[in-house]
């Protein structure tokens, strides 16, 4: 992770190649490159900000992508994975530690996480139906902290409305996410509705090319 190093802020659609690509060049690359050994522990202690590790994310294509992903979902950031199950299961042990409610229908993949997999690793987890928001507020009382829905859902394109769901997951200090993947940011914006994260798995629409697998 990124705490304690400097980063230096990339805004949406910057570009940073010393050659003048007009886009952001894929900086293929694991680490950087520093003069000295004090110009690296500059950045590593945080004084200045630079180029460091790619999987801490600071490599100016991972910055410059995250920047544009929270620019399109009007979110205060964004954070890319390698996969749209690897975003999921990083919010989930964030967030979901104290138990998750799914509300509907979701991809297979992350039915499979929430019924299967996560209860094995002692994290509770409820599916109720779409159609059963009665059972939502009995169940947060009981101590789950995060509320995940998929809007519209793959496959069946089910719809939930999530300012009603977010709404009563804040009434009692739960958090709301939101799959976008099936709408994107160009249809749908479910922080703006009130949901208080949103993944995507962007090997779909944001890829939009079936040419890269990634999640945000
Ligand atoms: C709605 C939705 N969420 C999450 C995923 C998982 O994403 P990935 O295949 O990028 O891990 C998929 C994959 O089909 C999906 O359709």
């Amino acid at each position: 992770m990124t705490q304690g190093l400097a980063t230096r802020t990339i805004h949406a659609g910057e570009t940073t190649d010393v050659h003048g690509s007009p886009s952001m060049p894929v900086y293929n690359t694991t680490t950087f490159r520093f003069a000295s050994t004090a110009a690296l522990l500059d950045v590593v202690e945080g004084r200045k900000p630079g180029s460091l590790y790619t999987r801490y994310g600071l490599n100016p294509t991972i910055q410059s992508l995250e920047a544009q992903l929270a620019s399109i979902e009007e979110a205060e950031s964004a954070w890319v994975f390698c996969s749209g199950m690897a975003a999921e299961t990083s919010v989930f042990f964030a967030y979901g530690r104290k138990g998750i409610v799914c509300i509907g229908d979701a991809y297979g993949g992350t039915l499979e996480l929430l019924d299967a997999q996560l209860p094995q690793l002692g994290i509770e987890t409820h599916l109720i139906l779409g159609r059963e928001l009665d059972r939502l507020e009995p169940l947060l009382e009981s101590g789950p902290r995060l509320v995940f829905l998929e809007t519209p859902s793959n496959p069946a394109l089910e719809i939930i409305d999530i300012a009603a769901v977010a709404d009563i997951a804040h009434r009692h200090g739960a958090l709301l996410v939101v799959d976008n993947t099936f709408a994107s940011p160009v249809n749908q914006r479910p922080l703006e509705l009130g949901a208080d994260l949103v993944v995507h798995s962007a090997t779909k629409y944001l890829g939009g090319h079936s040419d890269i697998t990634a999640g945000c």
